[in-house]
């Protein structure tokens, strides 16, 4: 499928949000990603797609994608104008799931960096079903620069904590560390359900906290891609019972449980 650059603005630093026109209507949910490459970055020898969450929808189907330039991909991506054509992919993968028959007590949402892309989307979701359910969002970077949407967040209801490494905003330290701070604070009571998008070794981290509160956990992975359907293979992750998931066939969207983590 083709879409058509809308417009592809810089936020902040290497953070860009770019908005995109797909040539069909898409139906999607929150959680799934799209491939995208741009239509001449052939000859720039790049050939493979590259995956991105969907952020969300805007105007007449309009599909927003904030990303983080970190390669060739992503620089080529960040350097298209209004009305570049770019090949487009999906949606792909499972999404986000919410029970609205056994709501837990409370939500909690853990972003590491560029991972709010998908999680906006998820407290939408969860505020549009569980309206009285409290959610608390932790955000972390390494620094101020690398703090996405957080009145976006707010805006849509939920109470957040941001935490940096280098103490330029909020809470200095790992986001986990405020996460488990929290934890010890508001004690054992209740049931939470904490869904999480960062790197392996925050979501790691987080599983473990998580499994002393016995508190559910849902995580987004990120795996490099190739095809994006299941047919490269490139994408495996250990499932915790021996084994592989596709992240991109059976995930992204994973409960902690499923997968193991020990030897990222
Ligand atoms: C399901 C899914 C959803 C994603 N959603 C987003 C999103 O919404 N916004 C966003 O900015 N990024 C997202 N990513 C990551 C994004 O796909 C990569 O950043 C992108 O492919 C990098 O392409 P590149 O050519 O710029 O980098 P490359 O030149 O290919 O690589 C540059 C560096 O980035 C690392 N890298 C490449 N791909 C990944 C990856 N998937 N995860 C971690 N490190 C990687 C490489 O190891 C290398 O160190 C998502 C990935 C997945 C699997
Ligand atoms: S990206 Fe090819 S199998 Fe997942």
């Amino acid at each position: 499928m083709k879409a058509q650059v809308f417009s592809n603005k810089c936020i902040k630093g290497p953070y860009f949000k770019l908005v995109i026109k797909p040539s069909q209507k898409l139906t999607y949910m929150t959680g799934q990603f799209v491939m995208l490459r741009p239509a001449e970055t052939t000859s720039a020898g790049i050939f493979l797609p590259r995956p991105f969450s969907i952020h969300g929808i805007s105007g007449d189907d309009h599909i927003e994608i904030l990303y983080k330039v970190v390669g060739k991909g992503t620089e080529f991506l960040s350097r298209l104008y209004e009305g570049s054509e770019i090949e487009f992919l999906g949606p792909f993968g499972n999404g986000f799931q919410i029970d609205i028959y056994n709501k837990p007590d409370e939500f909690i949402i853990v972003a590491g960096g560029i991972g709010v892309a998908p999680l906006l989307g998820l407290t939408q979701l969860i505020k549009s079903n569980c309206k009285e359910t409290p959610v608390k969002v932790f955000i972390g970077g390494r620094g101020i620069m690398d703090l996405l949407c957080v009145e976006d967040f707010e805006n849509h209801g939920a109470n957040v904590v941001v935490a940096t490494q280098d103490g330029s905003e909020g809470v200095k330290g790992f986001v986990t560390d405020a996460l488990e701070e929290y934890l010890q604070d508001i004690g054992p009571d209740g049931r939470i359900i904490l869904y999480a998008c960062g790197p392996n070794a925050m979501l790691k981290r987080i599983y473990g906290i998580a499994g002393r509160s016995n508190i559910e956990t849902t995580f987004s992975l990120e795996a490099e891609m190739a095809c994006g359907m299941g047919l490269c293979m490139g994408c495996a992750v250990k499932k915790s019972g021996g084994g592989y998931y596709l992240v991109c066939k059976d995930g992204p969207v994973f409960n902690g449980d499923l997968i193991e983590f020990s030897n990222d």
